[in-house]
């Protein structure tokens, strides 16, 4: 049995913010399953936050102290993705010149999350079901059998029973990987994390850039509640961040709200209980370049304002900084008409730099210990606290903790 506290500590760990029902229940549901080595496949719509769940399995399993691999199966062109995953031997095709180790080697012992699993091609998925059957795996190239032993996770925004109809996945792969499901619930129905969100990230925008923080009035939570989110938490943040940019210091209100919101009005209209449409790439990746467009003019347009009135260098270095990010922002795996795979950005720091990596092996403990270091969970305290004008109940609601742990931290810190 999961306990409350056992979520809220996972939560805090991974800063998953929400106190939804059905997210509390993906995440006990991913800790029941964690301890136990079956393949997880993990559900949900673009952007809805799948990606805390492989590693939330990982480090709650026994396998935490060895590697995590994380593989987007989308972003590997078909003709390399079996030597990325089972590795090649020399001379196996034009090009190789020394043996290569794959995945499944590199990460013996441990996990191997499989992301945007669906598209993975279906001589691969033949080498994919072998490995979850058997441990066995042959490096491309070789006629040697090798085996590993390797815990997969997989996630996918697809309907994957619609693809196994059209022939594109195998269904007895399909079997195998779902042993547990994972269902991840699409923003529009977690009710009032829509708005714990919504403060999040604004909030953490205008301290991170040194700016005033927005302020949301009853018509503009309204407009967010009943808008459809069709890309879910990745969307919301997006906005939200606008927003907080180019209205800092001001209160929104309905309109403003809509201002930002003009490519997808459609999504206005009521949501319709338990209505499960598929969240179509085309009108996110319009709406994400339309949205970098936006920004490029009107970061030009606060620049000349800024070097017209004199503002301060750091916030002339904040506006540089910004402005150099959202031209750097390039889209990555663009879409064929056949494969329509959802839009991914990744900064890119160099004009010339390699395609983006699509691999990344993470050490989970290093990535999140810098959250848990004391100093910057008092600065957060201490910015939530001055926010919320010294109002403890808000404050905690903010945090996301209960106000018994707020009050804790307080007299810890010599805040009172
Ligand atoms: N509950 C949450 N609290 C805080 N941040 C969240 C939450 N859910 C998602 N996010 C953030 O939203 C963004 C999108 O999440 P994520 O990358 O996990 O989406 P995804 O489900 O993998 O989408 P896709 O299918 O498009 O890959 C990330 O920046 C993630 O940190
Ligand atoms: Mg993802």
């Amino acid at each position: 049995m999961i306990k409350d506290t056992d979520i809220l500590r996972i939560k805090q760990r991974f800063s998953i913010i929400g106190n939804a029902p059905a997210l509390n229940n993906a995440i006990a549901r991913a800790l029941q399953v964690a301890p136990i080595d079956l393949s997880v496949l993990i559900i949900g719509e673009s952007g809805a936050g799948k990606e805390f769940f492989p590693q939330i399995i990982h480090t709650n399993s026994s396998r935490k102290h060895n590697k995590y691999i994380a593989v987007n199966c989308g972003a590997i062109p078909e003709g390399t993705i079996d030597s990325e995953l089972f590795g090649h031997e020399k001379g196996a095709f034009t090009g190789a010149i020394s043996s290569r180790k794959g995945y499944f080697e590199e990460a013996n012992g441990g996990t191997i999350f499989l992301d945007e699993v669906a598209e993975l091609p279906l001589t691969t998925q033949a080498r994919l079901l072998r490995v979850l059957e058997s441990g066995e795996y042959i490096k491309v190239g070789s006629s040697e059998v090798q085996k590993t032993n390797i815990r997969i996770v997989a996630a996918t925004n697809k309907d994957m029973v619609q693809a196994v109809k059209d022939g594109k996945f195998r269904e007895d792969l399909f079997y195998r990987l779902s042993t547990v499901q994972i269902n991840i619930p699409p923003l529009r129905e977690r009710g009032n994390d829509i708005l714990l969100l919504t403060r999040k990230f604004s909030n953490d925008f205008a301290d991170n850039h040194r700016m005033p923080p927005v302020e949301f009035d009853q018509s503009a939570k309204d407009a967010i509640l009943s808008y459809r989110w069709p890309g879910n938490v990745r969307q919301l943040k997006n906005i939200v961040e606008q927003i907080a940019l180019f209205e800092a210091g001001n209160t929104i209100n309905r309109d403003k709200m809509m201002d930002y919101l003009p490519a997808i009005a459609d999504d206005m209209k009521p949501i319709i209980a338990g209505s499960n449409s598929q969240f179509d790439y085309n009108q996110e990746r319009e709406l994400v370049f339309k949205m970098i467009f936006q920004m490029q003019k009107k970061l030009e347009q606060i620049e000349a304002m800024v070097n017209d009135t004199g503002t301060p260098t750091h916030i002339n270095a904040d506006v540089a900084a910004l402005k150099r990010e959202s031209k750097q922002l390039v889209p990555i795996a663009t879409p064929s008409a056949s494969t329509l795979r959802q839009p991914s950005f990744e900064l890119n720091h160099d004009d010339n730099s390699h395609p983006v990596h699509d691999v990344h092996i993470v050490d989970i403990d290093a990535h999140t210990s810098i959250k848990t270091l004391e100093d910057t969970e008092r600065e957060t305290i201490i910015h939530a606290l001055e926010r919320n004008r010294g109002k403890r109940k808000k404050t905690a609601e903010e945090l996301n903790i209960s106000e018994r742990t707020l009050y804790r931290k307080i007299k810890e810190y010599g805040l009172d």
